[in-house]
């Protein structure tokens, strides 16, 4: 009896070993370190219930927000375990905590910022985890939506789809001498506005030469944003509309009170969709089921 018990506690010790080697501890926020070029922190929540082949989430956090903030504020962590998917949870490096989503690095793919950090967590993801690169999406709130943005622009290899709640189109935060994290009052104040063919050149600019498919993308909105105004979900949408071809002015279908009452949903076409809130200001709330369905997890 003596020596079983000394036998398990031995076994027990061993296998705690080989898994704290392993970084992440599934069920569990773990952070992997050593991923770059830039500082950004790498959170990542592998769920107790993995599926064979996951599929990946990153979920990206709003300006004073952190990766375990964003893990505890929304609902991917749950949404993960439901569906074996495994969720990333960059953290800033910046002061402010605000995405980079403004200097020329990071509106280039692989051009060393931040977009390149996070490609760079995927990568790893899908490496260790054999996860399907099919199946990879982004989503992210206010700043998290601005560098959705910028990851579908940078990385349209990487992500399937993406999902932005409340931001604005890839590359307005554009900074004229190219600071890391800079804000941009024009842009948030909803003052630069563009042609659908403008911003989507801004978008092919970011990954010249790129021929593939790009992410199918859905952007929400409110009607009351007083941060970043709603003038930005035009924009947004012109930008992704050009993006896919298809004529902005043209949607194929407006359906009010859609997927609530007092919001409105624009299909732009098979790619492209946005989401109006009305009266509805800066937050946004996620709508975690239906990310699952736009993201295919789910029917
Ligand atoms: C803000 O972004 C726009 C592009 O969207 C750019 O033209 C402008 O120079 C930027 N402002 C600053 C202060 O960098
Ligand atoms: C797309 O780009 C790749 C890599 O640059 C190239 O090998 C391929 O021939 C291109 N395909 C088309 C259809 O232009």
């Amino acid at each position: 009896m003596r020596l079983l018990t000394a036998l398990t506690t031995c076994l027990s010790l061993v296998f705690a070993a080989a898994v704290s080697k392993r970084a992440p501890t599934p069920g569990q926020l773990s952070q992997v370190t050593g991923v770059g070029p830039t500082r950004a922190g790498f959170y990542i929540y592998v769920p107790r219930a993995l599926a064979a082949s996951p599929g990946i989430v990153v979920a990206v956090h709003y300006c004073t927000g952190t990766g375990q903030a964003y893990f505890q504020n929304s609902p991917y962590r749950q949404l993960a375990e439901q569906y074996g998917f495994i969720a990333i949870y960059p953290s800033s490096p910046h002061s402010g905590t605000c995405w980079d989503v403004s200097s020329r690095q990071t509106l280039t793919h692989e051009g060393g910022g931040d977009s390149n950090t996070i490609a760079n967590m995927v990568k790893w993801t899908i490496n260790e985890y054999r996860a399907d690169a099919e199946k990879v999406f982004v989503t992210g709130t206010s700043s998290g939506a601005m560098m959705t943005n910028v990851l579908a622009g940078t990385y349209p290899d990487v992500f399937k789809a993406g999902i932005a709640y409340s931001g604005v189109p890839a590359g307005c935060f554009m900074s004229q001498s190219s600071g890391v994290a800079a804000w941009n009052n024009s842009c948030a104040n909803g003052q630069v506005t563009a042609t659908p063919q403008i911003w989507a050149q801004v978008v092919f600019d970011m990954y010249p030469n790129y021929n593939g498919t790009r992410p199918r993308m859905q952007i929400y909105h409110g009607s009351a944003d007083g941060t970043l105004r709603p003038q930005n979900y035009q924009e947004t949408m012109k930008q992704w509309a050009g993006v896919f071809g298809y004529d902005y002015n043209k949607p194929q279908e407006t359906r009010s009170n859609d997927p609530q009452s007092g919001y409105t949903r624009t299909i732009y076409g098979p790619s492209v969709q946005g989401i109006y809130a009305n009266g509805v200001g800066h937050s946004v709330n996620v709508r975690g089921q239906d990310d699952m369905k736009f993201f295919g997890f789910a029917a």
